[in-house]
């Protein structure tokens, strides 16, 4: 079987998924300005130590993470068992620099895995392959490392092999001491620090072995969009704070997985003062958008250093919950229509059921173009209720490709996403 029939067999239940949620936490959440703090502000590994000695969640209860994140329709989640400040959410035996080390005192990701398959929602991780803690890292010249423009690390003997050992042990070590793992969330590489510096065949292999069924993103490198990627190219591309115009094809124009990660306000870790939130309708806007071009909606939530997930995206992750409530069967299992986009907002479809998403009311009866003699019954899909199809006399010459609802109401029914269900005949 070829890469892409592998990839397409492997992906097929995580894209059916189509909404995660994604989770950035760690000892950031305390200086509370976001999870690049320590590069951003060139802090030593010393001043970021009392953060170390602080840490204590004490309202850290991933149970009520995972009751969210149920109640929002989000079938899977990822979590950061490490971020780029190097420390670990888990009880690694291969360092010190660790929750359990901490006040917290516990392994933090065991908790995760067990409240989240308890609410049967996937569960997946987020590794990052940039490491500001670990002695073999780059530091001198690193175009990231808070260290970048210290001196004193310039002629620092570092041996990268043992950093790469590091990686692929911690690697193991969370793909076999939690049970079933259903994604690896690599991030990221950049310039040579990319593919076969990470030693990525083999660590795509051993992750294969231990976990058959997970899907890899692709920021281990490699080209996901050529014709015959090479094996660590990843099983979904991973756009980020951006949607693709079109969804994602490669060279030879076949459809590729993917998932749009986004975050709720504009950080991804803890900012105290970052209030700048998304509206759930914006939220739900996104979601709809990403399944109309065949793609997932990875939601971020950064929870404060006392580990409460924020009062704001708590609020917005209910109300994309209510709305789910009633509409996610315009979301799960659905993908693409075959269908041009309509002026009014989006399609989405799942074998002969095509959803319109109507963001937009527009004026007059409602059409759609081009589905004349091809639909069996429309409902309006958040209450079940029949929706009319006419024929108006006008229609008869010059819009007979036309097929046409009868809304009842000029307004939308459900202003955050009016969702019509078509049967297609
Ligand atoms: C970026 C950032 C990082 C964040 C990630 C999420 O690559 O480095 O902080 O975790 O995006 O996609």
């Amino acid at each position: 079987m070829s890469f892409y029939e592998e990839r397409a067999q492997r992906t097929r239940a995580f894209c059916a998924d189509r909404f995660g949620m994604f989770i950035h936490w760690g000892l950031y959440a305390i200086p509370a300005q976001g999870e690049w703090i320590r590069s951003n502000q060139r802090i030593s590994a010393e001043d970021y130590q009392p953060y170390f000695e602080e840490f204590n969640p004490v309202r850290y209860d991933p149970k009520e993470w995972a009751a969210l994140a149920k109640k929002a329709g989000m079938k899977y989640a990822v979590m950061t068992a490490k971020h780029h400040d190097g420390f670990c959410l888990f009880d690694s035996a291969l360092t010190e620099y660790k929750s359990t080390k901490t006040p917290a005192g516990r392994d933090l990701i065991r908790e995760y895995v067990d409240a989240f398959r308890a609410e049967g929602i996937k569960v997946g991780f987020y590794y990052s392959l940039l490491d500001w803690h670990h002695p073999d890292y780059p530091k001198y010249g690193d175009p990231f490392h808070p260290m970048r423009e210290n001196e004193a690390c310039k002629d620092e003997k570092i041996r990268f092999a043992n950093y790469v050992e590091y990686v692929h042990g911690q690697v193991r070590e969370l793909l076999t001491n939690y049970g079933r793992i259903d994604v690896m969330w690599f991030d990221f590489s950049y310039k040579n620090m990319s593919g076969e510096t990470w030693e990525a065949t083999k660590l795509v292999k051993m992750i294969r072995e231990l976990q058959p069924g997970i899907v890899i993103d692709n920021r281990l490198g490699g080209d996901g969009k050529a014709a015959e990627p090479v094996i660590y190219a990843g099983d979904f591309e991973s756009p980020e704070q951006i949607l693709p115009s079109e969804g994602i094809a490669d060279v030879l124009g076949r459809p590729v997985p993917w998932e749009a990660c986004m975050t709720l306000n504009d950080n991804w870790g803890y900012h105290a003062k970052d209030k700048n939130y998304k509206s759930a309708k914006n939220v739900i806007h996104m979601l709809i958008e990403c399944v109309s071009k065949g793609g997932n909606l990875l939601i971020n939530v950064g929870p404060n250093a006392k580990g409460e997930i924020p009062g704001e995206s708590v609020a917005i992750l209910e109300q994309v919950g209510g709305w789910m409530r009633e509409n996610s069967a315009s979301i799960y299992g659905c993908g693409r229509a075959d269908m041009p986009k309509p002026e009014w907002g989006r399609y989405t479809q799942r074998g002969k059921l095509l959803y319109a998403h109507i963001f937009e009311r527009g004026v007059a009866t409602f059409r759609f173009n081009g589905l004349e003699g091809k639909l069996k019954k429309a409902r309006l899909l958040m209450d079940g209720s029949e929706l009319k199809l006419l024929r108006p006399w006008m229609a008869r010459d010059a819009y007979e490709a036309d097929a046409f609802v009868d809304l009842g109401t000029a307004d939308l029914p459900e202003p955050m996403g009016t969702v019509i269900e078509l049967e297609l005949l």
